[in-house]
């Protein structure tokens, strides 16, 4: 029995094939229900004790090496399939499906562009802010409303650190690096604790502006927003509507002429023909002290808009929870070179 154990190592050894149906069968005529490693097991209760140990050992050799044999055939049966496949250089290539910007970014760029154009440099701030940046310094007292626990989210293990609920934590970051004249535009990701809903998200963008020299007036302010507002919509017609932000004095809400041609013109602007776009006013000789800037030397106007307000508008969308959803089938309908 011994003796036919390795006969049958040696044929396995020498086995060879490329051939479908000849390795089926060579897996058939031993690992098969009655194949020969099934006879072999079956007659181990015969073989005398003293060989048992020599068969045993054999016989698991024997198992071993026709399994390692067939996966060994297979494998090369199957990488010479695929080397055939890559070698027909007549098969049509895999299409490349190319991305594109998200529509915030594409508005953000095309803002800083616009920005950069008139002399404002970039500039950036941490996410995770602390009280000082955020609010104290910007002339927010400790029981303004908006600093609100419904507004902010507080960082749990340490309340003095927030997620920064706007980009005006910047400017007082800038300030208190740069001395004037300062000219520069901060964009980035704001958080607010609010309930999600087509017109609003925790989650949101902001750009700041901020523009600090001597004799800076109201003027300037309105002509950059003129500027701004024609660039980007091809429109300069503006107003400036009287507001309160504790860091401006005096403050404006912006208001662009939207028209009134279309019935979607009457339903966003509530039949105005006039659009809420952002908020401005000359920065507050408060914060300005804050930074260690003289107010009696210098004076400066800052503004902040929402970049998702803007591309709502420009994009006619009509629910800002789209731009967080990453569909896209909405995605790619944004193409742009910016
Ligand atoms: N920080 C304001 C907000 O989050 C936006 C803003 C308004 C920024 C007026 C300004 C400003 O710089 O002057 O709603």
């Amino acid at each position: 029995m011994i003796s036919e154990i390795k006969k049958h190592l040696e044929i396995v050894a020498k086995f060879n094939s490329s051939n479908e149906k000849e390795i089926e069968s060579f897996r058939i005529n031993y690992i098969g229900r009655k194949g020969v490693l099934t006879n072999f097991f079956n007659e181990f209760k015969n073989v005398p004790k003293s060989s048992k140990k020599e068969y045993g050992s054999l016989l698991n050799n024997l198992k071993k090496d026709v399994i390692n044999k067939i996966n060994s055939l297979k494998l090369k049966k199957q990488s010479s399939l695929s080397d055939s496949k890559i070698g027909d250089y007549s098969r049509p290539g895999f299409p490349i499906k190319s991305g594109s910007r998200h529509p915030i970014s594409i508005i953000k760029s095309r803002i800083i562009d616009i920005f950069s154009q008139i002399g404002f440099s970039l500039s950036y701030g941490p996410e995770i802010e602390d009280d000082w940046h955020n609010f104290s310094a910007l002339n927010i007292p400790k029981f303004h409303p908006a600093r609100d626990m419904q507004d902010t989210f507080f960082i749990q293990t340490n309340p003095d650190y927030l997620l920064r609920t706007h980009t005006s934590s910047v400017q007082i970051r800038y300030m208190e690096k740069n001395k004037p004249p300062i000219r520069t535009i901060s964009p980035g990701r704001v958080f607010r604790n609010e309930v999600i809903s087509s017109r609003s998200h925790c989650i949101f963008h902001q750009i700041e502006g901020l523009y600090i020299d001597k004799n800076v007036s109201f003027i300037d302010l309105k002509e950059t927003l003129s500027y701004f507002t024609k660039s980007l919509f091809g429109n300069s017609k503006i107003r400036l509507r009287p507001s309160y932000f504790p860091f401006t004095e005096p403050s404006a809400e912006v208001d662009i002429y939207w028209g009134l041609k279309t019935e979607t013109d009457h339903r966003i602007t509530k039949g105005t023909g006039w659009l809420e776009i952002m908020g401005c006013g000359m920065v507050d000789p408060n914060v300005l002290e804050n930074c260690k800037i003289d107010p009696e030397k210098y004076s400066g106007y800052a503004f902040g808009l929402g970049i998702e307000r803007i591309a709502m508008l420009l994009y006619q969308i009509d629910d800002i929870r789209l731009f967080y959803e990453n569909d896209i089938r909405f995605l790619n309908q944004f193409k742009s070179t910016l």
